[in-house]
């Protein structure tokens, strides 16, 4: 059976597009409070309450931190999900708490913070070790990292879907923990803990219309196969996955 392919599909905009979809999702769902991610933040605040969200995303964090009484700088160098986090903070009564900087880490213009928090970030910078260095020096009393331990599911949908070999798979705690190590910083401890990572669908239509926003769209007997067998699929993925938290107190602290 041939794959289908999307029309105007490119595999770097999807990448985004997919990711901001599925976080969009999980926004939605609520409930970032209640992570172990979001209480190891609020835990190590100080008097200023400050946070920098590097790689915000739609803002599945920055938001609650905001709610949560904290001024935060939401980095987020991605046109597609900056749009997503403004309409997010436009629907929220915190917009003036979070500075939103559309730029790369490292790099982006950001000033101290008591807390850098990198939530599944890493396995996408171009150079973990500069990436998580960098961090160490803007944080004066805690560093969070949120990193996968089991594989996300999409880039083996993606390329299903596509007919493409998978040619990138993002880097797990595994490979990502020597790198943090090699940065030099100070007693990095970790947690295990498990995250909902549902997928961002529940029927073959819902999966249709949310591969269809991505540009995916294929009315083809073929390809509603394919949304019908992984619909069904999904039914069996496990509703969570593990994520480590590496955290540390930073050199400067
Ligand atoms: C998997 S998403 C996680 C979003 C958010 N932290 C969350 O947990 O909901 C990764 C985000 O990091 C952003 N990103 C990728 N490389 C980055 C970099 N070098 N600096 C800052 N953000 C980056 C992507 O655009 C994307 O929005």
């Amino acid at each position: 059976m041939e794959a289908p392919t999307g029309g105007e599909f490119s595999p770097n905009a999807s990448r985004i597009g997919w990711m901001a979809e599925g976080l969009t999702a999980a926004y939605r769902r609520g409930g970032a409070e209640r992570t172990p991610l979001f209480q190891l933040v609020v835990r190590h605040l100080g008097p200023e309450r400050t946070v920098a969200d590097i790689g915000a995303g739609v803002g599945r964090f920055a938001i609650p931190l905001a709610r949560h009484g904290c001024r935060v700088w939401a980095v987020e160098p991605a046109e597609e999900m900056r749009e997503r986090l403004r309409r997010h903070l436009e629907e929220s009564e915190v917009t003036g708490q979070v500075e939103v900087v559309g730029e790369e880490w490292p790099g982006a213009p950001v000033p101290p913070v008591e807390v850098a928090l990198a939530s599944y970030v890493l396995q996408l910078a171009e150079d973990p070790v500069a990436f998580v260095r960098a961090l160490d020096r803007l944080a004066t009393r805690q560093v969070v990292l949120a990193l996968h331990v089991d594989p996300m599911p999409m880039p083996e949908i993606m390329a299903r879907l596509t007919g493409r070999p998978v040619h990138h798979r993002p880097p797990l705690f595994d490979q990502l923990w020597p790198r943090i190590l090699e940065a030099g910083v100070p007693a990095p401890a970790v947690e295990m803990v498990e995250e909902d990572h549902r997928p961002p669908w529940e029927e073959p239509e819902g999966m249709r219309l949310w591969l269809a926003r991505m540009g995916i769209a294929e009315e083809s007997p073929e390809a509603a196969a394919i949304f019908r067998q992984l619909a069904e699929e999904a039914k069996r993925w496990p509703s969570s996955r593990r994520s480590a938290l590496v955290h540390w107190t930073p050199e400067r602290s």
